[in-house]
């Protein structure tokens, strides 16, 4: 090998390197590694004394939003606050005492079935427990 053809293979492994140490994170930024969702099955929804009678509270059950009812005779229930309709979150009205998707109008009772409106099919429906001061959330 002479000395140009020396040069030649150097400069071009120098670019070539240069080339890839450019690329790599920018392809790495643009398509980032599957990472998986943790499973979540239990979360605390709220502490005890929280909700008066006849209110409701939207929390985070994993990376999706639920609700939390406090019934107006003192019980707790729970459901996915993700309207079946378009995927609104729904909300709690304590006006007409119904879980309530301001996007469409639709209702929901208070066993998260779909009442009226648009809405195809009840909401899921989660079990509550409180322990100590903390209410819990989980999945049925
Ligand atoms: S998204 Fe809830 S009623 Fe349409």
């Amino acid at each position: 090998m002479n000395r140009r053809g020396f040069f030649d293979i150097f400069l071009g492994g120098g670019i070539a390197a240069l080339g890839a140490a450019v690329l790599y994170p920018l392809v790495r930024f643009v398509i980032p590694p599957e990472q998986p969702e943790a499973t979540v099955s239990q979360v605390v929804a709220a502490k005890v004394g929280e909700l008066a009678p006849n209110s409701g509270k939207i929390f985070r059950f994993g990376k999706d939003p639920a609700i939390l009812v406090m019934t107006p005779n003192g019980q707790y229930r729970a459901f996915t606050a993700i309207c079946t309709h378009l995927d609104c979150t729904v909300q709690y009205s304590s006006e007409m005492q119904q879980i309530w998707c301001a996007c469409h109008n639709g209702h929901y009772d208070l066993n998260g079935n779909n009442i009226s409106g648009p809405p195809p099919a009840p909401l899921a429906a989660y079990s509550v427990s409180v322990r100590g001061d903390q209410i819990l959330v989980s999945k049925a």
